[in-house]
């Protein structure tokens, strides 16, 4: 006899596994629910519906053993890698700059089997090298057990590497003759796996004080209040300052109001304000993220050498990287063609060569407003905010109708904290080019914090509308250097003016 499951018995299970895990079950997802009771039943002789669910409040093995067939595990090696690499490149550097002892720890939330925690201490292990093992602690927890004991094998087949190349899997993988892979070792002890519920005690397993937060592709599933439950508690793990990064379709869900939404480089990611005051913010010394970088710094003292152009046997290793810009014994180049090498370079993600350059081409034309704004832009870019705007300013002082200046001037008033600072910089901007799509979302997120809906509403309209006129490559490009997803700016503009349509805000 088939078993049957009435309406009222599949909203109990639905119910439970609620309350249990956070999955909800949409029309699509309801089908995986009765097969997985079916299974169950079936491995455990029961007949009816009403006998199972029994069952499962009395016993938490059997619940947990269904969740675990209702877990959704897909995932791979540096998946969706662009946050990966602005939080090794840019955020942990940042970090490690401020931290005075300890390591920073890192929360891979909802893991499945391990790749994305993995993939992390592979990417750092690169950086950082054996330091890494000092410098970071990596976590990655799930609820299912069986993807756990996956992660803590170390072992993978083929379908998990395919978002790596061949050089990193070399590096990081030993092969096994079973068409298998295993995690070299060091990676392996950098990272712990433990089974966790996320709506569960973190303190069970001794979680706390995490500097950054992965939960990528995990709050699919999961209903609204459930989706804020989860999230509240881990902002409640974060550090002051800390990081938490969603999976780009879940960007938007989460902005509650419990963290801050932080774009950079065009990505977005939530961070927990400092409550150190702003005053006391801007007395710190800020320190320069590279301070634990492996890759060299060019000082000013190398550029310096570089400029002036004189044959010198102990010049900084990457000046074959800077396209010759100043070999002994070659022509040196223009200020224009410094310039133009520094674009390229700023481009390729190149961005220390390329201040170098830029360095190079100020100390040659002082007056080279295009190259201060490249270098400013650069620096905002890797949070050297002081930097950015002396850089910015210098710009406005040699062309104070130079748009670009302003939007830096006031994107570091918002980083610092100083929104009416920030805010008149923006109107700046726009008084110079009123189709400046990028000052209005920008003045529109301020608005939008002071709770001043309707202009807010109107900046959020003018950006879009501009936007949405033009072409999207040809926005990003606007700002040059700045680079920017404009699309996912007509997202956040999209969902900030829905929220203030519906009122929820
Ligand atoms: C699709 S995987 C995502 C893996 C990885 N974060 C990524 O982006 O590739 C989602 C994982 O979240 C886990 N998960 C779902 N609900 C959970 C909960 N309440 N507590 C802990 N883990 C959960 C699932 O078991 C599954 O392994």
């Amino acid at each position: 006899m088939p078993v049957l499951f009435h309406e009222q018995s599949r909203t109990l299970f639905k119910e439970l596994i609620q309350r249990t895990c956070g999955f909800s079950f949409s029309q699509d997802r309801e089908k995986s629910l009765i097969a997985a009771l079916k299974k169950r039943m079936a491995s455990r002789g029961i007949q009816t519906a009403d006998s199972y669910y029994g069952l499962l409040l009395a016993d938490q093995n059997e619940l947990k053993v269904l969740v675990e067939l209702l877990t959704v595990n897909e995932t791979y090696f540096l998946r969706e890698p662009e946050h990966l690499t602005l939080m090794v490149d840019t955020l942990i550097p940042e970090l490690l700059s401020r931290r005075r002892c300890g390591p920073i720890r890192i929360l891979s939330a909802g893991c499945s089997t391990g790749e994305e925690a993995y993939s992390v201490a592979m990417l750092l292990r690169d950086r950082y090298g054996e330091e890494s093992e000092r410098l970071f602690s990596i976590t990655g927890v799930d609820i299912d057990s069986n993807t756990i004991a996956t992660a803590r094998s170390g072992l993978y087949g083929k379908p998990s590497f395919r978002g790596m190349d061949k050089g990193m899997m070399g590096r990081h993988f030993e092969p096994t003759g079973l068409a298998e892979f295993l995690v070299n070792a060091a990676i392996r002890r950098q990272v712990r796996f433990e089974v966790l519920n996320l709506l569960g005690n973190f303190n069970a397993i001794g979680i706390g004080c995490v500097d950054i937060i992965l939960y990528r592709n995990v709050s699919i599933y999961f209903p609204h209040d459930v989706q804020e439950k989860i999230f509240t508690a881990l902002a409640d793990l974060l550090n002051e300052g800390g990081i938490l990064i969603v999976g780009a379709t879940e960007t938007l869900h989460h902005d509650l109001g419990i963290l801050t939404l932080v774009e950079r480089n065009g990505l977005f990611y939530y961070s927990k304000p400092a409550t150190q005051l702003f005053s006391e913010r801007r007395s710190v010394k800020r320190h320069e993220p590279a301070h634990y970088s492996s890759k060299p710094e060019v000082t000013e003292k190398a550029v310096s050498r570089l400029t002036a152009a004189t044959p010198s046997t102990s010049l900084p290793q990457h000046r074959s990287a800077m396209n010759g810009a100043e070999q002994p014994g070659k022509p040196t180049r223009s200020p224009k063609e410094l310039f133009d090498g520094a674009l390229e370079l700023a481009r390729s993600n190149r961005h220390e060569e390329a201040l170098a350059l830029l360095e190079a081409a100020i100390a040659v034309d002082h007056s080279f407003v295009k190259a201060y704004l490249l270098k400013a832009s650069l620096l905002l870019d890797s949070a050297r905010y002081d930097r950015a705007k002396t850089t910015s300013e210098a710009a406005c002082a040699l062309d104070p109708l130079c748009r670009e200046a302003y939007l830096i001037l006031g994107i570091v008033a918002r980083h610092n904290g100083d929104d009416n600072d920030a805010f008149k910089r923006f109107r700046e901007a726009l008084y110079l080019d009123p189709a400046c799509w990028l000052a209005h979302f920008y003045t529109a997120e301020i608005l939008y914090a002071r709770q001043e809906h309707k202009r807010a509403r109107s900046s959020y309209e003018k950006a879009t509308e501009i936007l949405e006129k033009g072409s999207l490559a040809e926005a990003e490009k606007a700002f040059f250097p700045l680079s920017f997803n404009a699309q996912q700016f007509i997202t956040i503009c999209r969902h900030k003016l829905s929220l203030l349509k519906e009122g929820r805000t």
